[in-house]
């Protein structure tokens, strides 16, 4: 467990994994009462989304009070017997950490309200211009402004997400010794890792209007975040063996990431950058319907490979998330190749340097919610751009056909058991609707057959023990400019794997620029490779293959 290199870290967003009591829905012991599934993947780390108390406006990225279990999650005693059960499996628990904001139910916002100046000053206030509009121009991840007025003081608070998501005001040493102690806390429970929301930006630096953009350049990677880390690394998870760490950096650059993923920066352990995941943005423009840019996507996921490795820096590979549609209806094939696709796209990930992450249904190939009634959305951030783009007069079957691309609803939706109603996720009403392909799509029909998309991932997570050339290799792109194939090798002395993929519906030929003597097919998504000179590539064809000497 504790070599984070050949560890894989497994996502679990509790209110849609499982649930035991019929509300609806999923809770802790939902998580309990899978872990010999997640035992027979092979994890090593279960990453758990937010379960603290909290109003759930950001479902429970919008946290009221650090260290009390939300009831709808369940309890203390839950996560102990969580905690206890993962252990006995050789699985550790990651928590989700939202240090960049509180709630503003939270206890220290309410305070801060009441006039209380000690928790004013754990938020960030400012008056507006003259004219009376926001101190700034800076817009809320959300959609509209990041400030929010309030009467009372006459003042705006900052809020880079929903307006009762407040900043917390980090250059506050207050605040950064209360984030201390909350780690400490659930240390002392026996985590294992801390996943760090938004963390690149706590660090605030000029309040001014952004002449070129949303204001992101003013506070992201921002002038003390490197202090920040190190600061809390010290006092807190680096004061003990083995804690796996993990940022998520948003819109961050490399050369920072290099230091927040540093072997010898003690920051952190590693990284989630977002770039290959906006190759269909158009720019930071995440609201629009343009193809993928696969040329671009091999540019970034190959960059940050070389840079990284460069730098003794680490990353954590992933396609899929909370926050993120479905990766087998966004780059592979929902129809006829769904099981090639989806296999094929794991293979790219899994094969990387770094720590692959796997989101909840990933690894059963589930696709995206396919919701087209407002009725059916309950993410705020799809909620908010439904309005805003309704108001710049799209028709509502253009929004609702770029919603179905792009909300983070897509990855939402339940957890898909087994082929029975709601797909053996609730015996209630599910909070969020499932999706009918779990009558094809479901776990049961795959943890025993050997051919499935579980399978795969299985034999993936296995491949990353076995061989020391995934968590330790060099990384050199293969003929990067194909217009279908990624291809990549890693190379240790005496361990070398080449991993080709196509990553279309049409077949193509592909020249290996390495001789492949020696070589042997450890994993393919068809039957029968063949692998030589000229490799005739089949519909989303891959293939990893092994040379030891
Ligand atoms: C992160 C989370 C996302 C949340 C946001 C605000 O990006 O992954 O789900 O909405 O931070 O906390």
């Amino acid at each position: 467990m504790s070599d984070f290199r050949k560890s894989v870290v497994y996502q679990i967003y509790p209110k849609s994994f499982l649930d035991t009591n019929g509300d609806g829905l999923g809770e802790l012991k939902g998580v309990t009462a899978k872990l010999d599934y997640l035992k027979e993947l092979g994890v090593d780390y279960i990453w758990l989304t937010p379960f603290f108390v909290s109003p759930q406006n950001d479902n429970g990225y919008d946290v009221a009070d650090y260290r009390s279990i939300d009831p709808r999650y369940g309890t203390m005693a839950d996560f102990e017997e969580l905690s206890r059960e993962a252990g006995k499996r050789g699985i550790g628990l990651m928590l989700d950490m939202v240090f960049n904001h509180t709630s503003t139910e939270h206890e220290w916002f309410q305070k801060a309200l009441a006039g209380d100046p000690k928790y004013k000053s754990y938020y960030i206030w400012k008056k507006g211009k003259p004219d009376g509009s926001p101190p700034t121009n800076w817009e809320s991840k959300f959609g509209g402004s990041a400030w929010e007025y309030v009467p009372s003081f006459d003042e705006y608070y900052l809020h880079l997400f929903d307006k009762t998501q407040a900043d917390l005001n980090w250059d506050n040493p207050d605040v950064r010794r209360e984030v201390q102690e909350v780690l400490r806390f659930w240390m002392g429970k026996g985590v294992r890792g801390f996943r760090f929301d938004v963390v690149n930006l706590v660090s605030k630096g000029e309040f001014a209007d952004d002449q070129q953009g949303d204001g992101r350049r003013f506070y992201t990677d921002g002038p003390r975040i490197h202090q920040y880390l190190r600061e809390m690394n010290e006092a807190t998870f680096g004061r003990e063996e083995g804690i796996l760490t993990v940022g998520e950096m948003s819109s961050t650059s490399m050369e920072n990431c290099f230091q927040y993923a540093g072997a010898d920066s003690r920051e952190l352990s590693m990284v989630f950058s977002f770039h290959h995941l906006k190759v269909d943005f158009m720019g930071n423009e995440k609201w629009v319907l343009v193809p993928a840019d696969f040329q671009r996507l091999k540019e970034i996921l190959f960059s940050w490979q070389t840079g990284m490795a460069a730098h003794n820096a680490w990353n954590a590979v992933f396609w899929c998330n909370h926050d993120q549609p479905r990766v087998v209806s966004r780059f592979g094939d929902e129809g006829e190749y769904w099981k090639q696709s989806a296999k094929m796209l794991a293979g790219v990930i899994h094969c990387l340097r770094g720590t692959p992450y796997i989101y909840q249904g990933e690894e059963i190939g589930m696709t995206n919610a396919g919701f087209a009634d407002l009725s059916q959305y309950r993410d705020v951030e799809s909620l908010n751009h439904f309005r805003i783009l309704r108001d710049k007069g799209m028709s509502e079957e253009s929004v609702y056909n770029i919603l179905k691309v792009h909300s983070r609803d897509n990855s939402r939706t339940p957890m898909q058991w087994d082929a029975s109603e709601n797909a053996g996720f609730t015996s209630g009403t599910p909070w969020i609707g499932v999706n009918p392909n779990c009558r094809t799509i479901n776990a049961a029909a795959q943890v025993g057959d050997p051919d499935s998309i579980f399978s795969y991932y299985k034999a993936l997570v296995r491949l990353r023990k076995d061989c020391s050339v995934i968590a330790r290799g060099d990384f050199t792109p293969l003929d990067q400019s194909h217009p279908a194939v990624l291809a990549y090798k890693r190379s240790l002395p005496g361990e070398e794997l080449i991993c080709i993929s196509n990553f279309y519906r049409k077949g193509c030929t592909w020249k290996c620029p390495e001789d492949l003597t020696g070589y042997a097919v450890r994993l393919s998504n068809y039957p029968d490779p063949q692998p030589g000179r000229e490799t005739a590539l089949r519909p989303y064809e891959s293939m990893i293959l092994l040379r030891r000497k």
